[in-house]
């Protein structure tokens, strides 16, 4: 197998609070990943270790084999995007030049005109041509998660991290986005890595799922490996149905399992 990006035995704590217990995966290009889990379980932490945002205590991150931690900041954002959690960062300018940023590792402050048409084609992709001179901070919270997504794709970098980029997002916005992250990685042959906490939509669109229970890989494959009843009540404390639709496990969350612990 062709290895896009490694983790080896990442090891991470914020104080002496163990987050990340040495988790390892590959994972090969032209795939999308998502990572899944319970609340506080460490896929942020995860995706920031991955990304140099925090320095794991132990371990190493490899990208085509070399390390993140020797790269410098610029050539972190040349091989990897990132859109995070939550769009807190308000950016105090309107949406074509939020999404013109994200071009810096190419071409520094200042655009050519060849960067600003990539910025307009990738408007026209989210198709949010209209919203290219509207504030930033004044758009709803789902048109602001495009706008990063939409940051993080004019970027092109080879693996994609993205932070449930679909949070704020109805369901006509979730597939939309869905979509197009599936299709620039197969046509770029690229590596997107998410959080999701919709397990269906993680079914649906992942080559790979990850699951993480308190800091810890419990489970990894594709979705049918990953999305079972079983896993679902060890690591969720829900009992759920999963059905096949669409060759895909889809599940239905029924109730919570009380008494053992998340
Ligand atoms: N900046 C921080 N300082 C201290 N502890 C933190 C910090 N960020 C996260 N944590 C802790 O690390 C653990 C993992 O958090 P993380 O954000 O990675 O979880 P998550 O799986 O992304 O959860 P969620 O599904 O809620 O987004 C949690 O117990 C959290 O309280
Ligand atoms: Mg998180």
């Amino acid at each position: 197998m062709m290895i896009k990006l490694q983790a080896k035995e990442i090891v991470f704590g914020y104080d002496s609070n163990p987050v990340l217990d040495s988790v390892s995966f590959e994972i090969a290009p032209s795939k999308l990943v998502t990572i899944v889990g319970p609340n506080g379980s460490g896929k942020s932490t995860l995706i920031k270790c991955i990304n140099k945002i925090v320095s794991p205590q132990g371990g190493s991150i490899l990208i085509d084999r070399r390390e993140v931690a020797k790269m410098t900041r610029m050539e972190v954002a040349r091989y990897l995007s990132y859109v995070p959690q939550s769009s807190v960062r308000i950016f105090p300018t309107n949406v074509f030049d939020t999404i013109l940023m994200g071009r810096r590792p190419h071409i520094g402050w200042l655009g050519s005109e060849r960067d600003e048409e990539k910025v307009w084609d990738v408007l026209q992709l989210l198709n949010i041509e209209r919203l290219a001179m509207n504030n930033f901070s004044e758009l709803s919270g789902g048109q602001q998660q495009k706008v990063l997504i939409a940051r993080a794709l004019v970027q092109e970098a080879e693996v994609m991290l993205l932070d449930e980029p679909t949070s704020n997002l109805d369901i006509w916005h979730q597939l939309d986005v869905m979509n197009i992250i599936r299709d620039v990685v197969k046509k770029k042959e690229i590596t997107a890595i998410m959080a999701l906490h919709d397990l269906n939509l993680a079914s649906y669109y992942s080559d790979r799922i990850i699951m993480m229970k308190r800091g810890k890989i419990v489970a990894v494959g594709d979705p049918h490996s990953v999305i079972t009843e079983e896993n679902i009540a060890s690591v969720y404390r829900v009992q759920a149905a999963v059905r096949k639709l669409s060759d895909r496990p889809m599940i239905m969350p029924l109730r919570q399992i009380r008494g053992s612990k998340a």
